[in-house]
């Protein structure tokens, strides 16, 4: 990996999201430019923020994830192709709407000082109508796609949470006191063959890439979360409501979806078990995903854990490729070293505010 001179880091846009790789983008933009790649897969894309860095910087991007949402921003960013102003026509129109009381609001609206839930009734009320007359338009789905990125930006600049779903804050944020208003998204000139996939891991590697970007869920680097694991699908089952609009069935404290159970979604690398043999599971996971890997490089990140699950790792990346990099970011300072000895990493205390790179050759 060369250092970060020189690296041009396209600007990005996404909802605040527990492990974006925003600060990480330079390192990561900096790690591809100088290998021969064309066909990228970010086999993770969450926000899409990488995924948005990749297809402005010339490469043909697929970006992939389990989660509707990642689709619908994927699909604005990557996809949609009306010029701006046909999108800001319609934003208008949402804007200009009457809010009313429907099922948003019966369910996630609140008034009165006591806060516990994520929006204020006067926000829930605009959802209610904004949301509504989505459906009412006749739009494709990429078209649809950016309205519906415009009002998840606008409600995540208007949240009462601590950046998830899966609890609200007692009393009112400053930000929840704000109006939901919809912006036209950031999207960019389309220059490059893009596709959005909503699939799980290894479907997406059935297709071959000259890289794969590999950001499975580890722990929160978010300091404001626990450093436990993180669910995304309970995490952000409101997105998942806003998209689909079903009115699902809701459950518990912070109302969430009943298919946004543990026992339901949870993802097999957010697993922290151990198989029969001591290993853990999601570091299985993670090697028959480097296996079935078709690509000649592969970026992985890796954040947090502990000494275990580094040793696996470490071992698991050796028996896949030529190891050509392994970089260590402080990403609070914006400090990068280089992994110079494998003992030293391993014997280090895990800090929460370190990401790892890995990159390797697998020819
Ligand atoms: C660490 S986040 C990725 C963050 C992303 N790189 C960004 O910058 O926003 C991990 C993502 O993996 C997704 N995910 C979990 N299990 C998956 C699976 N089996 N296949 C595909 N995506 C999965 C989650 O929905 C989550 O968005």
């Amino acid at each position: 990996m060369t250092g970060l001179d020189n690296i041009q880091v396209p600007q990005t846009q996404g909802v605040k999201y527990a492990g974006s790789k925003l600060k990480l983008l330079p390192y990561i933009m900096s790690a591809v430019k100088s290998l021969p790649v064309r066909k990228v897969l970010d086999a993770f894309a969450g926000t899409t923020r990488v995924s948005q860095a990749f297809a402005q910087s010339g490469y043909d991007t697929t970006c992939n994830d389990v989660a509707v949402w990642s689709e619908v921003f994927g699909n604005c960013y990557l996809v949609a192709d009306k010029p701006d102003a046909f999108y800001q026509k319609l934003i208008d129109q949402l804007n200009r709407l009457d809010g009313y009381d429907g099922w948003f609001s019966q369910h996630y609206g609140g008034e009165g000082p006591e806060g516990h839930r994520p929006f204020q009734l006067h926000n829930t009320r605009k959802l209610d109508a904004i949301r509504d007359q989505i459906d009412r338009f006749d739009l494709s789905w990429p078209d649809k796609c950016v309205l519906l990125t415009s009002l998840i930006l606008g409600l995540d600049a208007v949240d009462n949470t601590l950046g998830h779903y899966a609890a609200y804050l007692s009393g009112w944020s400053a930000r929840s006191c704000g109006t939901l208003e919809l912006k036209l998204p950031r999207r960019f000139r389309l220059t490059t063959h893009n596709r959005v996939l909503r699939s799980d891991v290894f479907e997406a590697l059935r297709d071959r890439y000259d890289l794969v970007y590999f950001d499975p869920p580890y722990g929160s680097n978010n300091e404001k979360m626990p450093p436990s694991r993180v669910r995304y699908a309970a995490y952000y089952h409101l997105w998942k409501t806003v998209i689909l609009n079903d009115r699902p069935e809701l459950f518990g404290k912070s109302a969430r979806r009943e298919d946004s159970r543990d026992a339901v979604s949870a993802s097999v690398f957010e697993e922290y078990r151990k198989d029969a043999d001591g290993k853990f599971l999601a570091m299985r996971a993670i090697d028959r995903m480097l296996a079935q890997a078709d690509a000649r490089y592969v970026l992985l990140s890796y954040s947090s854990g502990g000494r275990a699950t580094r040793e696996e790792l470490f071992e698991t990346l050796q028996n896949h490729g030529r190891l050509l990099s392994a970089v260590e970011i402080d990403y609070r300072q914006n400090v990068m070293a280089h992994i110079v000895s494998t003992r030293q990493w391993l014997r280090d205390e895990a800090a929460p505010h370190k990401e790892y790179l890995f990159l390797l050759d697998r020819r």
